[in-house]
């Protein structure tokens, strides 16, 4: 299991990644919305140097081709250690199959059914990102869709890695922590459910009074 940090905000990237908890950052195309087109990639660069580890970097177009120079351009940013997202589509799936054969790792994004983590399984990507929270808001139970979507993943016999993706609350982190072998990407927001605690304030303040109340070392 790897959890992820998802965001493409540099102050949460340099807060977030010393903590040794996150395997990497995933940002997609609503994440950088607020940065003008022409300054994406130096941004995504300097994302690249907060962030030594893994990167998903989503490629947007309306063709194949589209599809690939994009992915081009952003798989420079860091290559070796980058996965390209495409959104799930017949031009993704093309699109998939042409980084492939050029060795860049593809991740299938925006899923939102275990039969198209299977469809990504199938074509060989390097891993599938389902939409959980978004699952969940159209009345289904997203994490039970995760759950069967690792399931599929294992009879295929497949190495596609589950990204469970566009987690909304600490329930649903929990639960999905629970399903064996599946990635986890989560919004800053959610980190605090992992670092705090009630009990944990409690059991620090009473560390501190009894600091405080040590009689003071004799000369
Ligand atoms: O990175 C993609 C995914 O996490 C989207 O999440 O919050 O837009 O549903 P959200």
């Amino acid at each position: 299991m790897a959890l992820f940090l998802d965001s493409a905000e540099p102050e949460a990237i340099r807060a977030a990644m010393p903590l040794g908890i996150f395997a990497g950052v995933t940002t997609n195309p609503a994440l950088l919305s607020r940065i003008p087109l022409a300054d994406q990639l130096e941004h995504l660069g300097e994302i690249a140097r907060l962030c030594r580890k893994t990167l998903y970097l989503q490629a947007h177009g309306s063709s194949v081709e589209e599809l690939e120079r994009h992915a081009s351009l952003l798989y420079e940013v860091a290559p070796g250690r980058t996965v390209i997202k495409l959104p799930m589509g017949r031009e993704g799936l093309l699109a998939c199959q042409a980084l492939r054969a050029r060795g860049v790792p593809v991740c299938l994004t925006a899923l939102f059914s275990p039969l198209q983590v299977a469809a990504a399984a199938l074509a060989g990507a390097h891993s599938a990102a389902l939409y959980v929270g978004r699952v969940s808001a159209r009345g289904e139970d997203g994490v039970a869709v995760a759950a069967q979507s690792r399931r599929v993943l294992s009879a295929l016999h497949s190495s596609t890695r589950l990204l469970c993706a566009s987690v909304k609350d600490p329930p649903t982190l929990l639960s999905l922590l629970e399903i064996p072998d599946a990635d986890v990407t989560i919004p800053p927001t959610l980190q605090e459910a992992l670092l705090s605690h009630p009990g944990t304030a409690e059991a620090l303040e009473a560390f501190r009074a009894a600091a405080r109340s040590r009689p003071p070392a004799t000369p």
